[in-house]
């Protein structure tokens, strides 16, 4: 049987979007839209005493300034702000709800003109008055007085004892710093009026169910009278799961002027939203000489706002990695005045592994063993802070592949061993792991006699390529060409989806896909079998196959109806089924994701100047659904790795407690000049437990990691450890 599943399939909106066909939020066309454009916060905490918005309100064009004092009614209580994916303790933000400041260039005035230049310029003209009060937004400065979360796992062992009799110990203090999302699509939303008061918001999001739900709760609307679309967003990486305060704003502009509205934010404004927390994270390995590990303790102290707790988990991986009977953990949240942080590719993950897996390098380091044996020293067959098996769980092979496709049976091990010329050559490695989540989420397919299937789920694309994985899966359970298939999603009409997020969109949507696709063969199998002398007469519905278009037997492929007949004798033209799938909570087993990273340094000896020339990352991640696009989101993943180990920091001014450094300028990301040689591999891991289809979703996964394997190599190249991240030539000083 022809299958599309696992093979290396283009985008099927590829077209449309290297075309330009694809509108984005910001961009969708409506008659009479006005212009909206934010005026910001000069001040880190405060309140507002008054706004002068006459010079604005002068400008010819400008319709409207709203503010706290003249909006329409909002929610008054926490719960009505509370997203699906907000902090379960803490009061979420209100956008210009009251004249409380809480972080640097917080929204606290909307302009609304005829065009987008005049709101902007008109925005420039509103004059505030604040009452300042003392801030801090240094994690540095706050880290002795925050407060221990009870998130973690749970300690085993006695961890404290274990490390004090060690023969070998390391401990060290690692910083990630905060970063921000750096998507190519701003923030942005384009809310359509309708006469009878009913909205439709083209908007920027990873999940429109949500935003729908959070806008009807804000503003006290039915979810009838709301609907958000999101077709296409062009990357999020997390910064989308939540509803931005973009939305909530064009929907109060929307009301309060009964007219369609647009509001982009502007990259700088890009950093007013949520990053990911800065975080000093703590670790101490104890080990026998001969490379046993026997305690860990893993200590995060990480940044959130005064007014929400984020948290994720960043300790826990830790005690779940490696075997150690001997584990404590700990995470402490240091308030300060900035926005609250927010999901970031492998959220908790990406920060907590790069501590652990640079503080084993240092561990191989004292035991004078290679970092790869002192990895599969410790192998674990269990999850162990559950004491659970995995569903499955091919690190070992991503250790072997990915060894023996870097070489790295090759390296030296003594620092400062290997040169090219002027550059000094260094290999450093690094263990990933992230969840294999999936959620409830349901599908519609509409099969016509025509043959052709249209398949809907609410869920987003963020740019991963969903579009494609959900019309291969159709493809196959349908028995259809690819090219039979349409997909609809980005609509909060469509069945449910959770955000996309997590790395659980994959598995979660294409189950659902093939449940529904499970019903609508019961249903042709019925039309077919009634056919008066039908081939198909004393079949079961077991033995019969959708393939090709046609309902065939799987004993006898002679056998066959098309879907056409079947249709015509039961009098229709189209089949419709609309089903979800929820996953057993399988407490029995752990579920995850798993990557070994090799990296290969080039550092000239006399600048420090450090080239990321080669990564091998190997990932373990169940049944890959489409070779290419999935190779993208981990070469994706990869650069991000080098961005994270040695570009991105959002550098914070403490005395005005503001970013500076709002802008691509500023803020750097690897370009084309800092991404060299990128070798993905995909370990077969065939999963017959977590789910049907074995899927568990890659794009997480390959970012877990990647910093600690280039921390490692620069280690290796110089001999000079560097613990906080990003590692600049300053830090270096060769
Ligand atoms: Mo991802 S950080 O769950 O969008």
């Amino acid at each position: 049987m022809a299958s599309y599943i696992g093979t290396p399939t283009s985008r099927i909106d590829g077209l449309a979007k290297v075309t330009g066909a694809a509108k984005y939020a910001g961009e969708i066309e409506a008659p009479n839209l006005a212009y909206g454009s934010v005026v910001a916060s000069t001040v880190a905490k405060g309140r507002i005493v008054s706004i002068d918005m006459s010079q604005a309100l002068n400008v010819s064009g400008v319709i409207a300034v709203l503010t706290h004092k003249n909006r329409p009614p909002m929610a008054r209580t926490d719960r009505a702000y509370m997203d699906d994916i907000a902090p379960e303790r803490g009061s979420p933000f209100r956008p210009l709800y009251d004249d409380k400041i809480r972080f640097s260039r917080q929204p606290i005035a909307l302009v609304l003109a005829e065009d987008e230049e005049t709101a902007r310029y008109a925005a420039s003209l509103v004059r505030v008055d604040y009452e300042e009060e003392a801030h801090d937004t240094d994690l540095h400065r706050q880290r002795d007085g925050a407060k221990a979360i009870k998130t973690p796992p749970k300690p085993r062992g006695k961890a404290d004892k274990a490390l004090s009799t060690a023969e070998v110990r390391h401990q060290g203090e690692y910083y990630i710093p905060p970063e921000h999302h750096n998507p190519m699509e701003l923030f942005a939303s384009t809310v359509i009026w309708n006469e009878d008061g009913k909205l439709t918001l083209y908007d920027k999001t990873q999940g429109v169910q949500n935003v729908q739900r959070y806008i009807c709760n804000i503003f006290n609307m039915d979810a009838d009278d709301v609907r958000v679309v999101s077709p296409y967003v062009g990357g999020a990486f997390g910064s989308g799961l939540r509803p931005q305060y973009q939305a909530a704003l064009a929907v109060l502009a929307a009301r309060a002027l009964r007219r369609s509205v647009r509001l982009v934010l502007r990259r700088q404004q890009m950093y007013t939203l949520g990053f990911r927390p800065g975080t000093i994270e703590r670790l101490a390995l104890g080990a026998r000489s001969d490379g046993t590990l026997d305690a860990i303790t893993h200590e995060a102290i990480a940044t959130t706002s005064r007014y929400e707790d984020f948290a994720r988990n960043d300790t826990g991986w830790s005690g779940a990695l490696y075997k150690c009977a001997n584990t404590k953990y700990s995470h402490k949240l240091a308030k300060l005045d900035l926005a609250t942080p927010c999901d970031m590719r492998a959220p908790g993950a990406a920060s907590g592994v790069y501590a652990l897996e640079c503080a084993m390098d240092e561990l191989a380091v004292a035991l004078k063993l290679d970092p790869l044996q002192l990895r599969i020293r410790n192998y674990s067959e269990l999850e162990q802070n559950d004491n659970v098996p995995y569903t499955s769980k091919q690190l070992r092979e991503c250790y072997r592949q990915g060894a023996e496709a870097f070489g790295w049976d090759k390296r030296k091990a003594e620092p400062r061993s290997m040169r090219d010329g002027r550059e000094l050559v260094g290999w450093g490695m690094a263990t990933g792991v992230w969840e294999a989540l999936q959620m409830k989420t349901a599908a519609r397919i509409t099969l016509t006699a025509n043959g052709h299937a249209e398949v809907a789920c609410a869920t987003s694309d963020i740019g991963t390529g969903t579009y494609t994985i959900m019309a291969q899966v159709a493809a196959d359970m349908l028995g259809l060409p690819l090219d039979s298939i349409s997909i609809k999603l980005g609509d909060s009409s469509l069945p449910q989806s959770p955000v996309e997020g997590g790395s659980w969109m994959a598995a979660s949507v294409s189950h659902a896909i093939a449940v529904t696709a499970e019903a609508v063969r019961k249903q042709l199998f019925n039309l077919a079998s009634k056919i008066p002398g039908s081939p198909l007469g004393d079949a079961r519905l077991d033995d019969v196959s959708l393939v090709e278009g046609k309902i065939v037997s799987r004993r006898d492929p002679g056998r066959a109806v098309s879907i056409a007949d079947a249709m015509r004798s039961g009098g229709i033209d189209r089949i419709e089924q609309e089903k979800f799938t929820n996953f057993k909570d399988d407490s029995r087993h752990a579920r995850n994701t798993h990557s070994a990273v090799f990296a290969e340094v080039k550092i000239d000896e006399q600048i420090g100047v450090i080239r990321v020339t080669r990564v091998v990352s190997a990932v373990a991640a169940g049944r890959i659904l489409n070779t290419k696009t999935a190779h993208s989101q981990i070469m994706g993943s990869v650069v991000w790795g080098i961005g994270m180990a040695l570009h991105e920091e959002t550098l914070l001014d403490h005395n005005f407690g503001r970013i500076m450094n709002a802008s691509l300028g500023e803020y750097h990301v690897p370009v084309n000049a800092d991404v060299h040689d990128i070798k993905v591999i995909f370990v077969d891991e065939q999963d017959d437990i977590i789910n049907p289809l074995g899927i568990k979703g890659v794009g997480e996964i390959g970012i877990v990691g990647v910093a600690a394997a280039i921390a490692n190599a620069v280690y290796h190249a110089t001999g000079k450890r560097i613990r906080d991240l990003p590692i600049t030539l300053d830090k270096l000083q060769l």
